[in-house]
């Protein structure tokens, strides 16, 4: 097994191993640099789910996607971002991450993890970019960083409370079922959460699901969330991921961001097998 950075900032290439075939001796390695660098791109790989599911499971409990109409058909563990389409229906999420995000820190208990697998690629388009959140923390200008000091941040399923972002097109008509329906309660978490494993502090908001500040009123929070969000695109603290078939990209959820950047050109097919895992409570 060998491991290449792919960045300054986070993100690391390992390569030579099939996922679906390590001893513990190897699953030691993967787990050390994946605190290490964040982010891991396995390449080569083909899984089907089941061995895409045992290999996330050696990290944690995967979790079955709130999103229960985007699942794979054949295992609810497996969920499905995709642009196909099967008697004119996607069969799976569109519009999975096109906007910065954590996932699912709009949960009591987020994503510890996620692992990215992909299927069919387009032609051109449909980058993923990682944000290292340790380092837009250990960047944060002091001011903002006294104006968090100690606050939680509210995060929330419902893009209809969030004006940062838009509700896709496709889903105008059933986005009360799709967001505020199937929303769980708002997560309330430290703006610095301290990862549980290797005991740094990072920024734990984003533009998709953090819409306030714990009893602050509005029009305070705004402006700070919205120079934090400024500060965390800032080119440096970005690794953007161009695909190749058979990538399997593993991400650590508790101390990056990501997001989808499209592109995708009229008619090409991104298809990609996704598992996440059930996190602990931030702290
Ligand atoms: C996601 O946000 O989980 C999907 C990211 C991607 O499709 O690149």
């Amino acid at each position: 097994m060998k491991v290449n950075r792919l960045s300054n900032v986070l993100g690391a290439e390992v390569t030579g191993i099939d996922v679906s075939k390590i001893d513990d001796a190897i699953f030691y390695a993967i787990h050390e640099a994946f605190l290490e660098h964040l982010i891991i791109v396995f390449r080569d790989q083909d899984l089907d789910p089941e061995p895409h599911i045992e290999f996330s499971q050696r990290f944690g409990e995967v979790e079955v996607h709130l999103a229960t109409d985007h699942l794979h058909p054949d295992t609810d563990k497996v969920m499905l971002v995709s642009n196909k389409q099967v008697d004119g229906h996607y069969i799976g999420a569109v519009s999975a991450g096109d906007y910065w995000h954590s996932d699912l820190s709009c949960q009591a208990r987020p994503n510890l993890a996620s692992f990215l697998h992909a299927k069919e690629l387009p032609a051109e388009g449909g980058d993923t970019g990682f944000c290292n959140q340790y380092a837009a923390l250990e960047t944060l200008p002091d001011d903002l960083r006294q104006q968090i000091d100690g606050r939680n941040g509210i995060h929330t399923f419902n893009r209809m409370r969030n004006p940062r972002v838009k509700v896709p097109e496709m889903h105008k008509d059933d986005a009360k079922m799709r967001y505020a329906d199937r929303a769980p309660p708002d997560g309330i978490h430290p703006i610095v959460r301290t990862h549980p494993e290797t005991g740094r502090k990072a920024l734990y908001v984003s533009h998709r699901f953090t819409v306030g500040i714990e009893n602050m009123p509005d029009e305070e929070s705004r402006p700070i969330l919205d120079a934090i969000f400024e500060h965390q695109l800032n080119g440096e603290l970005i690794y953007r991921h161009k695909w190749r078939l058979g990538d399997l990209v593993m991400w650590d959820n508790r101390c990056t961001t990501h997001h989808a950047y499209g592109g995708i050109p009229a008619g090409q097919i991104r298809h990609m097998h996704r598992t996440s895992l059930i996190g602990d409570v931030p702290f």
